[in-house]
């Protein structure tokens, strides 16, 4: 059979859908500035997709940093790797003060997150080791874990009794092969805004020995006093062997980092072969690093102001009589129930009519019979917002319940 042509006639999970989704529900173009009213096929709609928790995505000093970063050593420099001769001062400046803002030894700068989670998860285990996982981690975990050569684990979410069954059996194949053992979790899991067990999942080292891997790319700037994550919230950070964020979410730009003492990030530094093989990130993302960094540090009114707008939209919801699953951080899904069909003529409805632009989580990622509305509340959002999108999910509640959109003329009245 012609490769090309078993493609083709699959065309995947995703692409499969792509007559009828492409443009408007999958690469859906948000035009204008990064902000939270943004326009979507000509129309203004109310954005709560972005993940610029922080607003720093368009904020006017982080542009200037920017542009000038830009004027000043264009997009290229440094060329290379960072090992050969891609490396300079501030890329090491940058590194030191995000290790510093999580309370490391040292820190790594990665390209880009997911890239770098595979990475340093191909480069700490090897064939005798085992690692073990919670089942909810975001797909770069999840990926990672696929090219493992040795034995994994996966502990249902959150599950501390399931993964102290799954450490003991890690424990025992590991005194066989010599090896050890990586726990893998998240800070804060994107889907459900749930933090991840970090405390409980650290009091088990007492019982067993093995490394603690977090992934705290929704935690990084929204959770914790100063806003360093989930460990800094639930007072274990000390206990992370291996932190990491990316650049994509607070930060609002691209990029990721790791860090940890300083013998294991030297060990990182050398060993991880998506940076040893890779061009160093361009300075605009440097200096621009260092600039977002220096506002999510010295600015708290940034994340003061996400949690104004993450309570006001949570407990707005919940009074209202929504369910917002179990969230303990910004990320905040709104459950309801109906079909996968419903779904779609529900989200056209918010797009086109109430102007509300929202991620739609469905089937297979949740169960039939689940829709999630999932919102990301910003520190760029006002309470105007919040009111003017409780109102609309009221509506379009009350037209779900009423059975309103399993009548075909709304999931046919738009796009037209
Ligand atoms: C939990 C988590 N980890 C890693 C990544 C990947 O980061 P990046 O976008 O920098 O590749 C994401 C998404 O951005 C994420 O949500």
């Amino acid at each position: 059979m012609d490769l090309f042509e078993k493609l083709l006639t699959n065309q995947g999970p995703l692409g499969k859908h792509s007559d009828v989704s492409e443009g408007y529900f999958m690469f859906p173009k948000l035009e204008g500035e990064i902000a939270p009213r943004m326009k979507f096929m000509g129309k203004e709609v109310l954005t709560w997709s972005l993940n610029n928790y922080l607003g720093l995505g368009n904020h006017p000093e982080v542009r200037k940093a920017d542009a000038q970063a830009a004027a000043d050593w264009g997009m290229a420099y440094p060329m290379g790797a960072r090992m050969m001769s891609g490396n300079t001062k501030y890329h090491e400046q940058l590194e030191q003060e995000l290790a510093d803002f999580v309370s490391k030894e040292a820190g790594l700068l990665l390209n880009y997150g997911y890239q770098g989670v595979l990475s340093i998860i191909d480069a700490v285990v090897d064939r005798k080791d085992v690692i073990v996982y919670d089942a909810e981690s975001h797909a770069c975990i999840i990926d990672g874990v696929r090219l493992h050569m040795g034995k994994r684990f996966v502990f249902p979410h959150n599950d501390i009794e399931n993964l102290e069954k799954q450490l003991e059996r890690a424990t025992k194949l590991t005194q066989e092969t010599g090896g050890g053992i990586l726990v893998i979790t998240e800070g804060v899991f994107g889907m459900s805004g749930n933090l991840g067990k970090l405390k409980e999942i650290a009091a088990l080292k007492e019982k067993f020995q093995f490394r603690l891997f977090v992934d705290d790319a929704h935690g990084f700037g929204t959770v914790g006093a100063t806003g360093a994550g989930a460990g800094e919230e639930l007072g274990c950070q000390d206990e992370i062997d291996i932190y990491f964020s990316t650049f994509a979410k607070s930060m609002a730009a691209i990029g990721a980092f790791v860090a940890g003492n300083k013998e294991i990030v030297k060990f990182l530094k050398y060993n991880l072969r998506s940076q040893i093989f890779a061009k160093s990130l361009p300075m605009p993302f440097v200096i621009g690093g260092l600039k977002r960094l220096e506002m999510l540090r010295d600015n708290p009114e940034h994340k003061n102001k996400l949690w104004t707008i993450v309570r006001a939209l949570q407990s707005g919801l919940k009074e209202k009589g929504f369910s917002i699953g179990t969230t303990q951080s910004p990320v905040t899904p709104v459950v309801l129930n109906g079909t996968v069909g419903e779904a779609a003529a529900l989200s056209k409805d918010l797009r086109e009519n109430f102007g509300i632009f929202c991620s739609v989580v469905i089937y297979p990622v949740v169960p039939k019979g689940t829709i999630i509305l999932r919102l990301i509340p910003t520190a760029s959002h006002s309470l105007a917002d919040v009111e003017e999108t409780i109102e609309a999910f009221e509506a379009i509640k009350g037209k779900l319940e009423s059975e309103e959109y399993k009548k075909e003329e709304v999931a046919l009245a738009f796009g037209e």
